[in-house]
């Protein structure tokens, strides 16, 4: 099978595919008894993100028990500001926790030299990438990852996940020269970062930002906007051949701007944005990807069919893939997974 033979590559092509390709946001992870097995050995969760084997072994298993068109990166978001020297922690039970950085003084502690170096941690990132490719069945794509710069610096500086962003929005919105070094030293980061997954065997790029739909118009064009198009524009300079899936959650009427300005191959939507909505005003610049509630997963059944079916009816007349609004939840059982697929690729349900 040649490269371009991958469902996943001829959608983001531009091809229409019936049935569109799958996967799943965090296809990989704890809602896998077999995942669960493997964390179980490593005492935190970046040991896993950093042990080659490990983290090839987590890649695969979503692709051994579903055959989704798509494995994704075992990593995370995080291992940029750890890279950068940032003190990074997963707290059992309580997501990431990491020593803040509230100003240009903290910023001052951070080095990209490391990220640069040969001798970083992210190289076990990069030859996991290359172990993953190697292992892969012939029709799936690798996708490789980094999260888009603002959504990196919440974590960074609100020191975890958050509520309301408040001590970020303040920084970007109140001192924006100040803030705009961070956001920099993240953007030069990622940029690094991706290009080692390339060349190391990533066949695709996924810029995950989170949090983008917290910010007002204006902060959105500066800090979301700007730092994916500058990072999409570095990306295609060197390797116009991969494409890019931008994921800016929560932009509402904004993914249109997203598109437009970014230039992303493809735009992965949250379940907030109406199918047919997509349908019109992103599908006929770019390819779409999206966006089934994660809770259908848990609920299962003809709920879960009948959501799936109307997102395939409404989007599938042009380049789709077919995904989550967001990542898959713990709780979600297994076996509604090997359903939601069926239903996707119309083999029983
Ligand atoms: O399967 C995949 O999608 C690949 C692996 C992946 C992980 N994180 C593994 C992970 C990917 C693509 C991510 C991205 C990520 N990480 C995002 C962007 C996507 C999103 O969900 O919005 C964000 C915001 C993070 C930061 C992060 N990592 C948080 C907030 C947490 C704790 C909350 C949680 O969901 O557990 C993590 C930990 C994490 N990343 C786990 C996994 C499997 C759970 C850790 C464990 O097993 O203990």
């Amino acid at each position: 099978m040649t490269l371009s033979a991958k469902p996943l590559l001829r959608t983001l092509a531009g091809e229409t595919l019936t049935p569109p390709p799958v996967w799943l946001m965090r296809q990989a992870g704890r809602y896998l008894p077999e995942y669960r097995r493997i964390r179980a050995k490593v005492r935190d969760f970046l040991e896993l993100c950093f042990t080659p084997e490990l983290a090839t072994e987590v890649t695969l298993q979503p692709i051994r028990r579903y055959g989704f068109d798509a494995a994704i990166l075992f990593s995370d978001i995080l291992v940029i500001p750890h890279a950068l020297g940032q003190a990074v922690r997963f707290a059992e039970g309580e997501g990431p926790k990491l020593e803040a950085v509230r100003d240009i003084r903290d910023l001052k502690q951070l080095s990209i030299d490391h990220v640069r170096s040969d001798a970083s941690p992210l190289a076990a990132v990069y030859e996991a990438v290359t172990a993953i490719r190697d292992a892969l069945p012939e029709a799936t794509a690798l996708i490789g990852f980094a999260g888009a710069p603002w959504t990196v610096a919440c974590y960074m500086v609100e020191g975890g996940t958050s509520r309301e962003f408040h001590v970020v929005k303040q920084w970007a919105m109140g001192n924006p020269g100040g803030f705009a070094e961070l956001i920099n030293l993240i953007t030069d980061a990622t940029i690094i970062h991706l290009e080692k997954q390339i060349a190391a065997g990533a066949e695709v790029i996924q810029l995950f930002d989170s949090h983008a739909g917290v910010l007002p118009d204006g902060a959105y064009e500066r800090w979301v906007i700007e730092p994916n198009a500058k990072i999409v524009s570095a990306l295609r300079a060197k390797h116009p051949a991969v494409p890019i899936i931008g994921f800016p959650r929560g932009s509402g009427t904004r993914y249109e701007a997203f598109v437009r300005a970014t230039r992303v191959t493809a735009v992965s939507v949250d379940s907030a944005v109406p199918a047919s909505w997509a349908a019109e005003r992103l599908q006929p610049h770019t390819v779409v990807q999206g966006n089934l509630d994660p809770v259908y997963l848990l609920t299962g059944g003809p709920a879960m069919h009948e959501a799936a079916r109307s997102i395939l009816d409404q989007l599938g007349r042009g380049p789709m893939i077919f995904n989550l609004g967001h990542g898959v939840i713990k709780e979600t059982p297994p076996d509604h997974v090997t359903d939601l697929l069926a239903c996707i690729r119309g083999d029983g349900a």
